[in-house]
């Protein structure tokens, strides 16, 4: 199936087809995403708070966004992939944030970069657009800019404020944005703002009016209950507790390895008979070492035995299942 392009997702917008947008950060998780059929996949800064463990995306480098790009292309085929531009790789001078733009799609392989900011930030992304690299828009709650704006609140609830934000949304339109991600922003400016454009927002704590919806992967699926910050946002609905099963799963690892339980001999490989024999004084015989094993048909190779991979499994968590059945 052919890749999402710009000119998809404005179609879709004319059609009045939602736009499905979630953020990934690894080879799995795109693949995940791949599988379950999103529109565009988001390698967001978000992952220096989810990922790796910062409290904001302010420490986030141009290295670490070309690291899981290059994984999340990797793991991707059909969505439109769009790789944030760090805080401070884009904002020095114009020339700088061309640079680190065409640095994201030859290094990672995406198709669009993404930068916060409005009206200010119009000129780079023409030259951006210009030298032939689509660019997502996005404002309102721009985390970047958490330090300035003393936590992460909801933008625009003014006249003043929302007027401004309607103007941000209208020139970076004109500067050539194919789309304005919208963030934390009330849910009837944001309607206003997506009637108003004709490139497609996706909103995220924007309400249902936009155009498209991006999530956090880790909130949408409670991946991530420790992570900072440790509230989960009023925007978030969560479809899974994958956190909790995966604790369960490792917890029951833990607690079989200590028992003794984990591993059987259906997770061990046995040698040919006789072959340790005089390796040591007195070894046993494997008849007497694991009396009840199977046929050596059973082992003759790396793979597990028909039906052993279900009757091992310990928890639904599918990432091992998905990874190894391949595409
Ligand atoms: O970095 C990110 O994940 C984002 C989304 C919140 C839109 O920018």
């Amino acid at each position: 199936m052919a890749r999402v392009t710009v000119a998809d997702l404005q179609e879709m917008k004319t059609r009045g087809e939602k736009i499905v947008m979630l953020t990934a950060y690894d080879f799995p998780s795109a693949r995940l995403a791949e599988e379950a059929r999103v529109d565009m996949i988001l390698v967001g800064d978000s992952l220096g708070q989810v990922v790796l463990g910062y409290d904001s995306t302010v420490p986030v480098t141009m290295e670490d966004m070309v690291h899981h790009g290059k994984a999340v292309v990797r793991g991707s085929e059909h969505a439109l992939v769009v790789v944030d531009l760090p805080f401070m790789s884009y904002q020095v001078s114009v020339e700088e944030a061309i640079r680190n733009a065409g640095r994201l799609l030859q290094e990672t392989g995406c198709q669009a970069v993404k930068l916060e900011g409005g009206a200010h930030m119009a000129e780079t992304v023409r030259r951006i657009v210009q030298v032939g690299i689509p660019v997502c828009g996005h404002i309102g709650l721009t985390p970047q800019s958490i330090n300035q704006l003393s936590g992460y609140k909801v933008q625009a609830r003014t006249p003043e404020a929302a007027q401004h934000l309607l103007e941000d949304a209208i020139t970076l339109q004109q500067a050539g944005a194919f789309a304005i991600v919208l963030e934390g922003i009330p849910a009837p400016l944001a309607e206003l703002v997506s009637d108003r454009l004709r490139i497609p927002t996706i909103g995220i704590g924007a309400g249902a009016g936009c155009d498209g919806q991006v999530q956090v992967w880790h909130d949408l699926l409670s991946y991530a209950t420790t992570f900072v910050p440790r509230h989960i946002p009023r925007h978030v609905k969560q479809y899974a507790t994958i956190g909790e099963n995966i604790r369960t799963a490792i917890e029951q690892y833990a607690a079989e390895v200590r028992a003794g339980i984990f591993p059987t001999m259906k997770e061990s490989f046995r040698m040919p008979k006789g072959a340790l024999a005089g390796l040591a004084g007195d070894l046993r015989s494997e008849d007497e070492l694991l009396p009840d094993w199977p046929s050596e048909a059973e082992f003759s190779s790396y793979e597990e035995p028909e039906g052993v991979a279900e009757e091992n499994q310990i928890a639904t968590v599918g990432f091992g299942t998905t990874l190894r059945s391949g595409f």
